[in-house]
């Protein structure tokens, strides 16, 4: 194939530096503050089910969709439909994933910059001494504020901005490659110490014994959405870095490796909570401070909890950096590659207008926790509508591109390396992505919104 490509695109060094990458925009709080806590929310151990379910049947083939489309046309979110479909609507899948990354950036830096008001504490040795009870009202006290979570959230959104700056391969790709690991050892000594503690096992019957009566119907579209969200599909994050993966990279094993590092450090996560939340008479669906009031509570318990506290916060903040960084690249590679900024030019625009949208997402908890819409607050909104509406959305319309559009010639060319890999999975896969995927997604969306039950 004829390839006239722009000639100065950046691309990942490395297969490894693809995965670093890759995973470290789908691991981060969605597996470790928003994981546990809907799990709570939803009943546990069905909710896991379900979600498990989505994510090898929808999400993996989605991720997969989405690297094909990106590499093929080697543009970002919007460009790679234009170039793929010119002259066609389909470009609109890519404003609504510019869309999704604005709501997304915006809620998700309010709890980044939690991460960091906790590092800091944890540094202070402000967890010593504290009971269950004095850690949720610290808690609360906290995010009911003004000034100090703006202040963290602009700190992380400024970190962020800063990184996307510089270029994704010499920052980020460089040391997601060490910090990943590193976070997964922290987080199995966290939940050694949280599985020996008293009444541990209840925590894991919650979280690994479904209990089916417990299942409503919205929760299917709930977990649609966490599986959505915690594998960063449906909104062009892994068009654009698929579109700076180089062509002797094998997609399909990419992908899978992806899915299954993020599916397993989510349910290290529940590990590492549920038997904590059940052992400190903690409520499973607190809500979106599940995992600031429970770890505080594991550290303040363990030997050496003063060192690992630093330590984790230190490697969750990281872990959300390496995804904020990944939903702002999707805004700044459109702002650059479609309207012509220079990339410091749509860094700084970018960063600035998701800031200003996202105190009101912080500001939800304190001044504004009254302020509602239809019964939920911004920053509920931005959550409920990127996560379970516009990513489920997304994937649907990415796998018909793909299975309907682009076709099952260009898909093996890319899955198979131009014929140099196997690729026998074309064939599944097509099936998957023409059938399976949109009519589960369209009916976890029907009976998710009560419109089918
Ligand atoms: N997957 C990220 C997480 O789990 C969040 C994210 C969503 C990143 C969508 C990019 C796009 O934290």
């Amino acid at each position: 194939m004829a390839n006239i490509e722009l000639p100065v695109r950046d691309s990942f060094s490395s297969k490894l530096g693809v995965i670093a990458a890759a995973a470290g925009s789908a691991v981060g709080l969605g597996n470790i503050w928003r994981f546990p806590y809907v799990t709570g929310e939803n009943g546990g151990g069905a909710f896991l089910l379900i979600y498990l379910c989505f994510v090898f049947a929808i999400g993996f083939p989605v991720m997969l969709a989405e690297f094909t489309i990106g590499r093929r046309a080697k543009r970002n979110a919007l460009g790679s439909f234009k170039k793929l479909a010119p002259g066609k609507p389909w470009y609109l899948i890519g404003s609504m994933g510019i869309v999704a990354a604005f709501m997304i950036l915006a809620f998700y830096s309010t709890i980044a910059g939690w991460t960091l008001e906790y590092l800091v504490q944890a540094f202070a040795n402000g967890f010593e001494g504290k009971t269950s009870e004095q850690f949720t009202r610290s808690f609360e006290v906290f995010q009911s504020g003004s000034f100090r979570p703006l202040l963290w959230q602009l700190v992380f959104m400024f970190l962020t901005a800063f990184i996307i700056y510089k270029g994704v391969k010499n920052g980020i790709e460089k040391y997601t490659k060490v910090l990943m690991p590193l976070l997964v050892v922290l987080i199995i000594i966290i939940c050694i110490r949280s599985l020996t503690l008293e009444g541990a096992k209840e925590g894991l019957d919650f979280l690994f014994r479904p209990d089916f009566s417990k299942i409503k119907l919205t929760v299917v579209l709930k977990a649609l959405g966490q599986a959505a969200f915690s594998l960063s599909i449906g909104m062009g994050t892994l068009i654009t870095y698929g579109s700076y993966i180089q062509r002797d990279n094998n997609l399909p094993v990419t992908a899978l490796q992806v899915s299954l590092a993020d599916t397993i450090i989510a349910i290290l996560a529940g590990v590492m909570i549920f038997p904590a939340v059940f052992a400190f008479n903690i409520n499973p669906a607190e809500g979106p401070g599940l995992v600031f009031i429970v770890l505080p509570n594991i550290f303040e318990q363990m030997a050496g909890g003063y060192f690992f506290a630093i330590i984790f916060f230190t490697l969750l903040a990281i872990a959300a950096l390496t995804s904020t960084v990944s939903v702002l690249e999707v805004v700044v590679a459109y702002f650059s590659e479609e309207l012509n900024m220079k990339r410091g030019k749509a860094t700084i625009i970018a960063a600035v207008a998701i800031s200003i949208v996202g105190m009101f997402a912080t500001l939800s908890f304190g001044p504004l926790k009254n302020a509602l819409i239809f019964g939920r607050t911004i920053f509920d909104w931005f959550d409920y509508l990127s996560a379970n509406i516009l990513l489920p959305l997304g994937a649907i319309l990415i796998v018909i591109f793909v299975g309907w559009y682009l076709g099952k010639k260009k898909v093996r060319d890319e899955l198979s390396n131009q014929g140099e890999l196997k690729g026998s999975f074309v064939n599944v896969f097509m099936v998957i992505v023409k059938f399976i995927a949109p009519i589960a997604i369209t009916l976890a969306f029907l009976y998710g919104l009560g419109l089918i039950s």
